[in-house]
C-alpha cells in the first residue's frame, strides 16, 4: 500500500484502523565500480515494500538522497548535509503524525544516516513537546543490513567478503530488482582494503574503487532473491511487534 499511490479518502479510511507506516530511507553514493549509485535507497524501498504489502501498511515516499559526505570524490554521489537531513526527517515526522500516523517504522539503507536520524527523532519529539494535546509518536529505526538473520545468510553466503560499503548483500539485491544491470565481473583487488577514513579525500585515497573490506562480484540476482526474502521475513515480523504493541 503506497501513499503516493493512495487518494486522500483512502488515506482517512486507513488512519481509522491503523496508525502505521513505513519510511524508507536510502542514499545517492557510489558503491563501487560494479554497484548501482542507488544502491542504498533501492534496497530500502524494495524492501519497505514488499514488507508493507504482507502487513497490509502504508509505505511512504522514498526518501533517496542521505549523508553521504565522504563519497563525494566519487561520481555521481550525492549528499544531504546533516544538518538538512536532520530538518527533512524532522518535517516528514511532524506532517505524518499531524494525520495520525504515529508509528514511524524509518527503514533505513545507508550507515551514514544513522547518527543524523537519531537526532532527528529526539528533534521531533522536542517538536511535538510544544502542542497541545501532545501527539504520541513512536519512531523506529531500522538499519536492515545489520539484522541478525540477515546478518548470518550474508556471512553464510559470502563469507569474509561481506565488508561493510558495496556489500555483495546489497549489491545482489539490487541485482535481482534489476538483472540487466547485473556485473559480477572480478575486482583487484578481490577482497577490498578495510581502514578508519576521515573524509572524502582520504576515504578515496584509501579505498580508490569505493569498496571498503568487500567482493561484490560474488553477488548475483539469485542471491539477491535469497536475501530480499531473509530479510522481508524478519523486517516483518519486527515491524508486526512495533505496529502492535501498545
Ligand atoms: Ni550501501
Amino acid at each position: 500500500m503506497r501513499l503516493q499511490l493512495a487518494t486522500w479518502p483512502e488515506v482517512d479510511a486507513y488512519l481509522a484502523r491503523s496508525a502505521a507506516i513505513i519510511l524508507p530511507i536510502g542514499s545517492t553514493e557510489q558503491h563501487g565500480p560494479t554497484g548501482l549509485i542507488g544502491t542504498d535507497a533501492l534496497c530500502a524501498e524494495a524492501l519497505a515494500e514488499n514488507v508493507g504489502e504482507r502487513l497490509g501498511v502504508m509505505v511512504a515516499p522514498t526518501l533517496a538522497v542521505g549523508m553521504a559526505q565522504h563519497h563525494m570524490r566519487f561520481s555521481g554521489s550525492m549528499t544531504l548535509r546533516p544538518s538538512t537531513l536532520l530538518a527533512l526527517m524532522r518535517d516528514c515526522l511532524v506532517s505524518l503524525v499531524r494525520h495520525g500516523f504515529t508509528r514511524v517504522l524509518v527503514l533505513n539503507g545507508h550507515g551514514g544516516n544513522i547518527a543524523t536520524l537519531q537526532a532527528a527523532f529526539a528533534e521531533t519529539q522536542m517538536e511535538l513537546d510544544a502542542l497541545t494535546p501532545r501527539p504520541e509518536l513512536r519512531t523506529r529505526l531500522l538499519n536492515w543490513w545489520e539484522l541478525p538473520r540477515v546478518d548470518k545468510v550474508s556471512v553464510e553466503l559470502f563469507g569474509d567478503a561481506v565488508g561493510s560499503h558495496a556489500t555483495p548483500p546489497e549489491v545482489a539485491l539490487t541485482w535481482a530488482l534489476h538483472p540487466d544491470r547485473a556485473d559480477p565481473r572480478p575486482l583487484d583487488p578481490r577482497i577490498a582494503p578495510r581502514a578508519a577514513f576521515h573524509g572524502a579525500e582520504d576515504f578515496r585515497r584509501q579505498f580508490p574503487d569505493g569498496r571498503i573490506g568487500s567482493d561484490p562480484s560474488l553477488a548475483s540476482p539469485a542471491l539477491g532473491e535469497r536475501i530480499l526474502s531473509v530479510a522481508v521475513d524478519e523486517i516483518s515480523a519486527l515491524a508486526r511487534r512495533f505496529f502492535e504493541a501498545e
